[in-house]
């Protein structure tokens, strides 16, 4: 099928709270140490919003960022896709709540949960009205307040999670640019391995929290860790194979930042050097469906990015999801 437009990143932004959470200040949380989070995570800080603060302020602020460097208008914007595991309300959406603040009249509005996948399901979504012709200008915001679900008397949860926000603006882009290939898949069968329940949770779940804790998250580490090595190579290998073009062709991967020794895996599995792997989760922790626009708004603003270069976005999270998409940057 023909499609009249090729969709790309026009903008990127990202925000992070002020306040700082560091391994040393967590030894006095839980029993914990700075030496066993650095080497069995890499992990040495991550920001955490004020309690006064709410999550769409952060997402609204790096929205502003992203719509400044497209260099467009808040109204410009057709559609606002807010991914998150964690709005502040359930009602109004993360998205709508960002419209109001950015001001962008014009735009229609929704939320999206793949967790960490968020923003790679997002990209993949408004691919399509950008490149039907549907919609010009869509903006994507990936924000997260994990502190908020996550269980201090928990040691091996609560040092991986931090929060912030990250958004781009997908638009149209030169031939040759912009997303050329994206996959997308989910494994429900295994979702049980890390949970955030809501307003249900099965007797089984409830029983593996601490005092029965419902709100907060749950996971089976080296489950998820299995998981995650092997996903991570595979997605990228197979949108490499849908574009017919090697991995010596990209310039960076940018994959979810969950665990530095993931990452190390998974490069190794595809024979990549780890310095074309983009990590700051040293800084950052885990920020779910925020991580890879961090990353890309940090990236891009250190001007390490250039017209025409190949970039692999690879993500895995709860549900369980995965995805990856080759990206050729058009700025
Ligand atoms: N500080 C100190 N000790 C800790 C600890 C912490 N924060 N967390 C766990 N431990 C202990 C465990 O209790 C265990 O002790 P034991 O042997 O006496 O029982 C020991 O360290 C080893 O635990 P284990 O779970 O085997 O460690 P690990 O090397 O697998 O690392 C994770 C744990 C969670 C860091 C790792 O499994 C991981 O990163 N998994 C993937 C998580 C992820 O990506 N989640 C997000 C998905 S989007």
């Amino acid at each position: 099928m023909i499609k009249p437009f090729k969709a790309g990143i026009t903008g990127t932004g990202s925000m992070l709270p002020d306040k700082k959470l560091t391994n040393f200040q967590l030894e006095s949380i839980v029993e914990t140490s700075d030496e066993w989070i650095v080497k069995r995570t890499g992990i040495r800080e991550r920001r955490i919003i004020d309690d006064s603060m709410p999550l769409a302020e952060l997402a609204a602020g790096a929205s502003n960022r992203a719509i400044a460097d497209a260099g467009i208008a808040a109204d410009d914007i057709d559609l606002i896709i807010a991914t998150t595991i964690t709005p502040d309300y359930l009602s109004p959406s993360l998205a709508c709540q960002v419209q109001k603040l950015i001001g962008a009249g014009k735009a229609a509005a929704f939320d999206m949960n793949a967790a960490c996948t968020g923003f790679i399901y997002a990209l993949q979504i408004s691919r399509q009205f950008i490149e039907n012709g549907t919609y010009k200008n869509i903006l994507i915001v990936s924000a997260e307040a994990l502190s908020r679900i996550v269980d201090f008397t928990d040691r091996r949860t609560c040092v991986l999670f931090g929060d912030g926000a990250g958004a781009v603006v997908l638009g149209r882009v030169d031939d040759g640019t912009g997303i050329s290939s994206a996959i997308l898949g989910a494994c429900g069968e295994d979702g049980s391995v890390l949970t955030i329940p809501c307003f249900y949770a099965t007797e089984e779940d409830l029983a593996l929290r601490n005092e029965g804790k419902k709100q907060v998250i749950w996971m089976d580490g080296s489950e998820v860790f299995t998981f995650a090595s092997k996903i991570m190579s595979e997605s990228t290998k197979n949108v490499l194979d849908d574009s017919g073009i090697s991995i010596n062709d990209i310039k960076y991967i940018f994959p979810h930042q969950a665990n530095m020794r993931i990452l190390q895996n998974a490069a190794k599995r595809l024979d990549v050097p780890m310095d074309k792997v983009y990590t700051n989760l040293e800084y950052t922790g885990n920020i779910s469906s925020a991580s890879v626009p961090v990353c890309l708004d940090e990236a891009a603003k250190k001007g390490l990015l250039k017209k025409g270069d190949k970039l692999i976005l690879v993500a895995f999270g709860g549900g369980l999801t995965y995805g990856a998409a080759l990206l050729t940057w058009s700025k």
